[in-house]
């Protein structure tokens, strides 16, 4: 067997106290051993599972493969006998220097962690986030981990465990510990009141009332979107670089770098107030209906916010886009200046319709709400794709490129698309939908909150929320039931001051209100609303016919609950 020969230190393996690794072992022959079919499936899972890990579930995936192996190892093969006692000083020590050696499948792949030396190619093929593995062959995955946080979780801990053959030298722990090296260390302060659903990255959004009580969501309560940590950007000597492509295989041109100054002074400055709302906004409502994999956003993934910046159109014609390019060119492609361990950057496409049309108002932002862009919204540069998914508005834009195909970037192929609910982790197959880029109608109710006491003698509930749709098309109506859907009144919209968008440019969302008589007949009320667009869309009633694997597009009637307070409760 591959360890056996491999590795002295198998009775250990076997049976010290990490006595699964036995299981792990016999595993990975299976696992060789399968079916074209099978092998076909496993494939799939790690499609998925690298898709997991960028969103922050890939541990969890692979977890599960893991011990799935495991289990099957054991039908196949006699137990192991118990394990021995072991001693923590019963492992073997080893220098930094022979875990250095340790570096390709042939030589097997170690790494180290706390001070602990872990023989992992048996895991390697499993890694949810593929080769990536490999840059922390024959070093320590601390700095790893601590880019992709989604590590740090009890159960990874103990898989790890399971591959343990050692410990590291004491002097060679210290230099580790001399040299912490935390790529989020550069990332800005933010204000303690955001809900954080995961610190590094940073994701995090504000308690919902926030949102209702300006019309332009302040920026520091604007929620954080962010897959890698905030590059640090010199805004002295930012370039960015426009391109445009031949069609496929025939050689680029119009090639032009433009600084941050070019962008302000070049160009003049436009401003377009725009909602930005995550594709994963309220996946919580659809995780609560049936699990989903991603980070458990609430309904504060949305804001909206006044823009300001050169036009994404003027600087395409700036850099030499011609009418005829319009025979081949199908999208716009952006890239980010934020950057993995492995040096890959974040990026997404638009529709080159989009980006070049008039009336499309896609923008390279270079201020939020009058001031600079923060650094956790795209500092110097970012684009803003009014209508369109917030995956699409790249943040720290370093690269344009015209070209007629969409980005080849993860989070354009393989993720933010959307399924049916029959389809799961074992089927779905990313290349057989398109990337979301105009959202559906969406609403919520901000106040009150979900489990809230009002009181009888008010007499009058104020309900209030927000309504927004993609694509331009605007909210022409809101109804809201306080008995579960039953019964219907309007809410009286608010929009913007400046007065009605031309139709089909209505990228800002509308703030609604209604207040009504507290029902006499009843002490718990369900508040439900539902909007409507231009189009006449309007939002499902029911999260599990929209169910999807990764809890995206999830725009169902909103629905919160609230208790009536009678005196005689008090
Ligand atoms: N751009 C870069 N470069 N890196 C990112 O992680 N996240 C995207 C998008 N642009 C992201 C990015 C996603 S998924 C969303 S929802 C929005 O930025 C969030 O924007 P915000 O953080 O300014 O609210």
């Amino acid at each position: 067997m591959l360890l056996l020969r491999h590795c002295p230190r198998l009775s250990r393996l076997c049976y010290g106290s990490h006595r699964a690794a036995v299981p792990a072992v016999i595993a990975s022959a299976r696992f060789s051993r399968d079916s074209d079919q099978s092998h076909v499936r496993w494939s799939r899972r790690w499609t998925h599972a690298t898709a997991g890990l960028l969103a922050g579930t890939g541990a969890v995936l692979a977890y599960a493969l893991h011990h799935h192996q495991a289990e099957q190892a054991d039908v196949s093969l006699p137990s192991p006998p118990s394990p021995p006692p072991s001693s923590p000083s019963s492992w073997s020590v080893f220098s930094q220097e022979e875990v250095s050696r340790h570096r390709s499948l042939e030589d097997r792949v170690w790494v180290t962690f706390k001070g602990g030396v872990y023989d992992i190619t048996e895991f390697v093929s499993m890694h949810p986030g593929g080769d990536r593995i490999m840059l922390a062959a024959g070093g320590a995955v601390e700095p790893f981990w601590a880019l992709y946080a989604v590590h740090n979780q009890e159960h990874v801990l103990e898989m790890l465990a399971e591959y343990k053959v050692g410990e590291l030298r004491a002097e060679d722990q210290k230099k580790q510990s001399l040299n912490p090296s935390d790529p989020f260390s550069a990332d800005p302060d933010r204000h303690p009141v955001l809900h954080i659903n995961n610190m590094k990255p940073f994701n995090a959004e504000p308690p919902p009332q926030i949102l209702t009580e300006s019309y332009v969501t302040p920026n520091v309560f604007f929620f954080k979107r962010n897959h890698l940590p905030v590059p640090q950007v010199d805004p002295a000597t930012y370039k960015l670089h426009v391109e445009i492509q031949g069609p496929s295989g025939s050689a680029r041109r119009g090639i032009v770098s433009l600084s941050l100054d070019d962008l302000k002074n070049k160009f003049p400055k436009r401003t377009v107030t725009a909602t930005l709302q995550c594709a994963g906004n309220r996946r919580s409502d659809m995780h609560n209906a049936k699990p989903v994999k991603g980070l458990n956003w609430g309904i504060g993934a949305i804001g909206n916010a006044s823009w300001s910046g050169a036009s994404l159109r003027d600087v395409l014609l700036a850099a030499g886009y011609a009418p005829d390019d319009a025979l081949w060119a199908r999208h716009v492609q952006f890239e980010g200046l934020d950057q993995d361990v492995g040096g890959t950057t974040y990026g997404a496409s638009i529709p080159l319709r989009k980006a070049l049309s008039e009336d499309g108002d896609c923008l390279l932002a270079y201020e939020m709400n009058g001031e600079e862009l923060p650094a956790d919204h795209g500092f110097p540069v970012r684009v803003v794709v009014p209508g369109t998914v917030g995956a699409r508005n790249v943040k720290w834009l370093g690269k344009i490129v015209v070209s007629d195909v969409e980005s080849s970037s993860h989070w354009q192929q393989n993720d933010y698309k959307g399924f049916s609910p029959s389809t799961d982790w074992d089927t779905v197959d990313y290349k057989t939908a398109p990337a979301i880029q105009e959202l559906p109608i969406q609403s919520a109710i901000t106040v009150p909150a979900d489990g809230a006491k009002v009181d009888r003698s008010d007499e009058e509930l104020t309900l209030k929320g927000y309504a927004w749709s993609g694509g331009g098309r605007e909210v022409v109506r809101v109804d809201v039931s306080v008995d579960g859907g039953k019964t219907w009144r309007i809410a009286k919209l608010k929009g913007d001051e400046a007065g009605s968008p031309p139709p089909g440019q209505a990228w800002a969302w509308k703030l609604w209100e209604l207040t009504v008589p507290l029902p006499a007949d009843t002490q718990q009320l369900e508040l439900v609303c539902k909007a409507v667009d231009s189009s006449y869309n309007m939002q499902p009633d029911a999260v599990l016919p929209i169910w999807n694997l990764r809890g995206v597009l999830s725009n169902a009637w909103h629905r919160v609950k609230v208790t009536i307070k009678d005196d005689q409760d008090e």
